[in-house]
């Protein structure tokens, strides 16, 4: 799983074969530069939603995060909040952040037949109840704390479940006694799948703002980088657009 937040995103995971894209609250730290999560509104995934939703055309599953206070009030707001991002925005699931304590909300989404992803550890919509975004489940009764909720969370029917910010031998046991899938990040090798965020994936996050636990598999933003000042060089020297980038004055019409 990848996180997407736009047409060419949805794109880029269409052609590489990924099996389910997320259009992350994470957005609101990568596509709006907040610090975190808190303040990104439906309306906004709403709308990513719909991009990403035309750049995939069906190719992978799309699954769009609930952003802060969407279903935390009632499940009421959960049905209809949840019901915007599937019928506005063209997602095929939600993903809601919480343990135990919402095994009712899933319930309700499950029965109102909007397919739902859970999310457990470390919690960033919990960023401030957490005191920072802290790798989660390190002493013995927090890890069993995690756990009951993941079980709590498949039983209350989600498909599967995001496992963040928590030790790998941790995971590795959630991921064995869970009945559904567990998807990894910052949790270790031994997990079903994994999630990255694709800017950290694909080089765009500079290398000093990296968790630890990401590996970027391309060089996107050096490349990034690259281009944009041999365009500026190229452009100041004269040397573009040169003849052959030109429209003559007897060619075709069209401007492509
Ligand atoms: O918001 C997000 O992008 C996420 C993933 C990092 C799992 O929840």
């Amino acid at each position: 799983m990848v996180t997407a937040y736009d047409a060419f995103h949805g794109r880029l995971i269409r052609e590489s074969g990924i099996d389910i894209a997320l259009v992350g609250d994470s957005l609101g730290m990568v596509m709006q530069g907040r610090s975190d999560t808190l303040a990104v509104t439906m309306d906004e995934m709403v709308y990513h939603t719909r991009m990403v939703a035309r750049g995939l055309e069906g190719a992978a599953l799309l699954v769009t995060d609930m952003p802060f206070l969407s279903y935390q009030p009632s499940v009421e707001s959960a049905i209809r909040e949840a019901g915007r991002l599937v019928k506005e925005g063209g997602a095929q699931a939600v993903k809601i952040e919480g343990g135990r304590a919402y095994a009712p909300t899933v319930r309700a989404l499950v029965s109102a037949m909007i397919p739902v992803m859970g999310h457990v550890g470390l919690l960033p919509q919990r960023v401030h109840a957490m005191g920072g975004f802290r790798v989660q489940g390190r002493q013995p009764s927090e890890g069993a704390s995690i756990l009951a909720d993941a079980l709590a969370l498949a039983e209350a029917g989600v498909f599967a479940i995001v496992l963040e910010g928590v030790p790998g031998d941790l995971a590795q046991r959630i991921t064995a006694e869970v009945p559904v899938p567990v998807i990894g990040i910052g949790a270790g090798p031994h997990t079903d799948g994994q999630v990255l965020v694709i800017h950290d994936l694909l080089g765009w996050t500079p290398v000093d703002r990296l968790p630890r636990f990401v590996r970027p598999f391309g060089r996107g933003g050096e490349e990034a980088v690259r281009a944009l000042s041999l365009f500026r060089h190229e452009v100041e020297a004269g040397s573009f657009p040169d003849e052959n980038e030109s429209y003559s004055g007897t060619g075709p019409e069209e401007a492509q």
